[in-house]
């Protein structure tokens, strides 16, 4: 089965690498697909988010990543998805989540949304923190990618001081 593992991913972490490589070792194709929100007030284009999140998964070969600002069922039908995989963190997800599953249901029924557990060492890591940390100069190499970490602190015009 094709799926579609869409988000804003501004920016990507290693907690949504995590989930894509899972993803891409348990279903056919994964289409990773930059929504943008304009409600969220992003710090990275679409663009450059598409770019992070190439750099970063260029060694799987059964990954796209794509950019859409439709309706996220309408882009899995067109692509011949047959599931939305969605991250789970905390309970604190769970309602959200859960929530856009059933409007996606009742949009499309025959669209299945799948959950994937977080990685243990994942569960606190979000895209806010991150930057939240990265914009008083503290240590994100564990928690992001190498092809984010520069980029962010580069966004944010600020140094990293050294590993805290
Ligand atoms: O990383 P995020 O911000 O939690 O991702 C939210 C996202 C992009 C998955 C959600 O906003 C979405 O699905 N947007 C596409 C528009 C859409 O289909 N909205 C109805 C959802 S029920």
């Amino acid at each position: 089965m094709k799926v579609v593992y869409p988000g804003s991913f501004d920016p990507l972490t290693n907690g949504h690498l995590d989930i894509i490589r899972r993803a891409a070792r348990s279903f056919d194709h994964v289409f990773v697909v930059v929504f943008d929100n304009a409600a969220k007030n992003a710090l990275f284009s679409v663009e450059e988010r598409v770019a992070m999140i190439n750099e970063s998964v260029g060694d799987v070969s059964n990954v796209t990543v794509d950019s859409s600002s439709g309706l996220l069922v309408n882009y899995a039908k067109k692509c011949g998805a047959g599931g939305i995989v969605k991250g789970l963190r905390a309970v604190s997800d769970f309602d959200y989540e859960f929530k856009m599953a059933l409007m996606n249901k009742k949009l499309v029924p025959e669209i299945e949304t799948v959950f994937m557990m977080t990685s243990l060492k994942y569960l606190y890591l979000s895209s806010s923190l991150v930057k939240e940390v990265a914009s008083y100069g503290g240590c994100i190499r564990d928690l992001v990618p190498p092809a984010v970490e520069a980029r962010l602190f580069d966004k944010l015009k600020k140094k990293p001081q050294g590993d805290i």
